[in-house]
């Protein structure tokens, strides 16, 4: 009986084997992803000078895991389209870790990406996996991207990017938002922030708590667009006068990568005071690469729970002995958005990662 089970237990510890070694490859990718910077179109500046009449924009919404097949169909879409910047809206990486800023950082420089690019941050840039801690993403956000909140001017138009992925940011960068404004007193403005205004998913119209006082703010100077994302659907709304854009579809709004069909980007060509928006579709293009880069790291995410602990002890045994272990990084817990309160007296801190 005893003999009879030997071979079944040897396959067991073979699979056991085969498995932590899989963790550890996956470890060990996912390392060098986490160290990887953003490439140089993400600092290069908008193609069309300041003193150009017109200009070419384009919107990118929500991505997270659709970078593994958005990313080749968009640089042929934007080379044809002669765009001259394009916006993430946020929620480009799938969560505030570095190799997971990893993971989109080397699909845009396996892409071979030139034009100019620039993101806000949304709630998945800023949050860790099962944290709402926006220091944690917020800190590589900045040291990946730069600033969370920014301007660029392309042709005759203003584009200013502001952080309002974690709720109660908003309010302390009016201030700026006022003096940036100010230095190009009669330039149009396009408004771009993750979360919209309004609560576009039910027949509410009036602002989102955190975000009253962006709302006033825009009202003495009100701009051509206001480009967010974060909903599950597109949204197109005129408000107080003032229009709304919700470009959802950028690749995987939901999270889950459920859905398959073709994604979404948006043009908007800027002459004098003047927009026109198009809402373009594109089918999507595996990258294998990125799928593997996506494995690796969801095996190095793995192993803060306890099967993937387990499964992954015996490579880290041996790597642990050989000073090459891969450490896990855990961050604790927090599954609601923290008060206004916690979060003004977090940001008084110096990040915790
Ligand atoms: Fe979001």
């Amino acid at each position: 009986m005893l003999a009879s089970l030997l071979p079944l237990a040897g396959g067991l510890v073979a699979l056991w084997a085969l498995l932590s070694a899989a963790f550890a490859w996956g470890a060990r990718r996912a390392q060098r992803l986490g160290e990887l910077r953003a490439c140089e179109a993400f600092r290069a500046a908008p193609r069309a000078g300041a003193g150009a009449s017109r200009t070419r924009l384009a919107f990118l919404g929500d991505v997270q895991r659709g970078i593994a097949d958005v990313l080749e169909p968009l640089r042929g879409a934007l080379a044809e389209s002669g765009a001259d910047l394009l916006i993430s809206s946020g929620d480009l990486i799938s969560h505030g870790e570095a190799p997971y800023y990893g993971i989109a950082l080397a699909a845009f420089e396996r892409a071979g990406w030139t034009t100019p690019t620039r993101l806000v941050p949304g709630n998945h840039e800023l949050w860790p996996r099962r944290s709402k801690d926006d220091r944690i993403g917020g800190a590589l956000f900045e040291a990946r991207f730069g600033a969370r909140h920014w301007v660029a001017r392309s042709g005759p138009v203003l584009i200013v990017g502001l952080d309002n992925g974690a709720d109660w940011l908003a309010d302390d960068q009016l201030p700026w938002l006022r003096a940036a404004l100010a230095a190009a007193p009669t330039a149009p403005w396009i408004l771009v922030c993750h979360r919209p205004l309004y609560p576009f998913d039910t027949d509410v119209r009036t602002p989102h708590a955190d975000l009253a006082g962006l709302a006033n703010a825009l009202r003495p100077r009100p701009p051509l667009l206001v480009v967010s994302g974060h909903l599950h659907r597109y949204h197109d709304e005129v408000v107080d006068g003032v229009r709304h854009l919700v470009n959802a579809h950028g690749g995987d709004v939901h999270g889950l990568a459920i859905r398959r069909g073709d994604f979404q980007w948006v043009r908007v060509d800027v002459e004098g005071a003047t927009c026109e928006v198009h809402v373009e579709s594109l089918p999507r293009r595996r990258s294998s690469a990125a799928y593997i880069d996506q494995l690796a790291v969801r095996l190095w995410s793995d192993r803060r729970k306890p099967l993937g602990a387990l499964l992954a002890w015996p490579a880290r045994l041996v790597l642990r002995a050989l000073g090459r272990d891969v450490p896990v990084v855990r961050y604790p817990e927090e599954r609601r958005v923290p008060a206004r309160e916690v979060l003004i007296a977090r940001r008084a801190e110096a990040p915790s990662a």
